[in-house]
């Protein structure tokens, strides 16, 4: 297994390109189910979870021309419509392929995704959803087993917030007869990012981006060529990394707006940010006074970023308090940001953190995508040898991440360790 070896206390300095984003290119690839016309998408990143995603789809099918950054698909009407359990339990968002071949096939037999280390992970809103718009739906063997001869467009109320869940029904609804109206929608820019791309293939949508979503089904799409969005999460990372080791950075490509809340929080921790439409600057004005914050959905602060921020806060100046709302196990990274030496407590869903004046590298264990990256942010800030195991968690959601590093100055190497049987 590969793994990453930093020698921390090195400030970043210096330019980053920020790559397409994961959570936008996940669901824009199953909107190519909806179409038999060529969809093409430039600014594609090279990650794990997309390229899982794309086995996924050339399984069932669809015609794939896959360069590492772009890509051109086209799904004609002999789909498979089947996604094996196999595939889909090493990535979750394989679900999203449900609601584009139930609305378009009429048919579709996809494995329940189950849980990850985060949390169950439940996908009864997108099921209850799509029942609600006429589909028949039954459990057999872990599989969704679904049917409809014509989705019929309806209101829908998901009583949580859920990203996928809002992108499934959304797709769903494109071709679906009537209108569909779906209430307590989410409003993350990947969700927006869908929504253009759609709107760009001749689908009807209004209110992407606000918590009502109002779709007018029609009779097909067409294809379209469409750049993905910049990934949000990514250029938040980079953020805190500058942050938290003290350094200036330059994010290129990086989409400010879609980060206020993140831009905020940094803010308050004292780094000084500028920015304009197609980048972002980064310097501490001072020390790092650390940020108590609440994760909830778009346009509060991001789930995706509270790991990354506790790195930071466990060196800052004083005590931060960091609660999750939206997953109930995503502390994993606070026992091994224990183990070089922060000092944290978990009470229930919130985690109390005592800034210590340095942090000292060890070997600790990557345990999901995010914390993977939260490890990483703390081994840039630790004094000596930090190695970061099972990093093939940080490989489904960052491009090249230690070559980025290193390029800002970093003192960062993947190395792979001999498995033995
Ligand atoms: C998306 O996951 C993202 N993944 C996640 O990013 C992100 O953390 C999450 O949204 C929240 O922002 C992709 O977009 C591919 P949810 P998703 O459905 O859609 C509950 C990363 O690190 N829920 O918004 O799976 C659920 O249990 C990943 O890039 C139900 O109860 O998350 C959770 O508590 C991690 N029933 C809450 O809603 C459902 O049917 C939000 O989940 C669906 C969700």
């Amino acid at each position: 297994m590969d793994q990453l070896v930093i020698h921390g206390g090195v400030p970043l300095k210096g330019e980053v390109f920020i790559s397409g984003a994961k959570n936008a290119a996940l669901p824009l690839l199953c909107a190519s189910l909806l179409t038999s016309e060529v969809i093409a998408f430039t600014n594609l990143p090279d990650l794990k979870d997309v390229n899982t995603l794309i086995q996924l789809l050339m399984s069932m099918g669809v015609q794939v021309e896959h360069q590492k950054n772009s890509i051109r698909l086209s799904s004609t009407s002999d789909i498979n419509s089947f996604a094996s359990y196999e595939l889909v339990k090493t990535m979750r968002a394989s679900v999203l392929v449900l609601g584009p071949l139930l609305t378009r096939f009429g048919s579709a037999k996809v494995s329940l995704p189950g849980g990850c280390a985060i949390g169950e992970r439940p996908v009864d809103l997108h099921i209850k959803g799509l029942q609600a718009m006429g589909a028949h739906i039954d459990i057999e063997q872990g599989y969704i087993v679904a049917h409809a001869k014509k989705l019929i467009g309806t209101r829908i109320f998901m009583d949580t917030v859920t990203v996928t869940g809002t992108e499934n029904l959304m797709m769903a609804a494109v071709l679906a007869e009537g209108t569909t109206v779906l209430e307590n929608a989410a409003r993350e820019p990947e969700v927006v990012d869908l929504a253009s791309c759609l709107i760009k293939m001749g689908a009807k949508i209004k209110g992407h981006g606000s918590d009502v979503i109002t779709i007018e089904g029609v009779k097909n799409l067409t294809g379209t060529d469409y750049s993905i969005m910049p990934d949000r999460i990514e250029t938040g990372t980079f953020l805190v990394a500058a942050a938290a080791t003290g350094g200036e950075i330059l994010l290129r490509g990086a989409r400010a707006r879609s980060l206020d809340a993140v831009l905020d929080k940094l803010a308050e921790a004292n780094a000084f940010i500028e920015h304009n439409d197609e980048s972002i600057k980064i310097r501490m004005k001072g020390t790092n006074h650390g940020v108590s914050l609440r994760t909830a959905p778009y346009p509060a602060f991001p789930t995706d970023m509270q790991a990354q921020f506790m790195a930071m806060n466990a060196v800052a100046d004083g005590t931060t308090v960091v609660t999750e709302t939206i997953f109930e196990n995503r502390f994993m990274h606070v026992q091994e940001l224990r183990r070089l030496g922060a000092n944290i407590e978990v009470e229930g869903n919130s985690a109390i953190i005592r800034g210590v004046s340095k942090l000292d590298g060890a070997t600790v264990m990557a345990t999901d995508l995010r914390a993977s990256a939260s490890l990483v942010i703390a081994g840039l800030i630790a004094q000596g040898e930090t190695v970061v195991d099972r990093i093939y968690h940080l490989d489904r959601g960052y491009e090249r991440i230690e070559e980025k590093l290193s390029n800002l100055g970093a003192n960062i190497k993947r190395q792979t360790t001999e498995v033995h049987s």
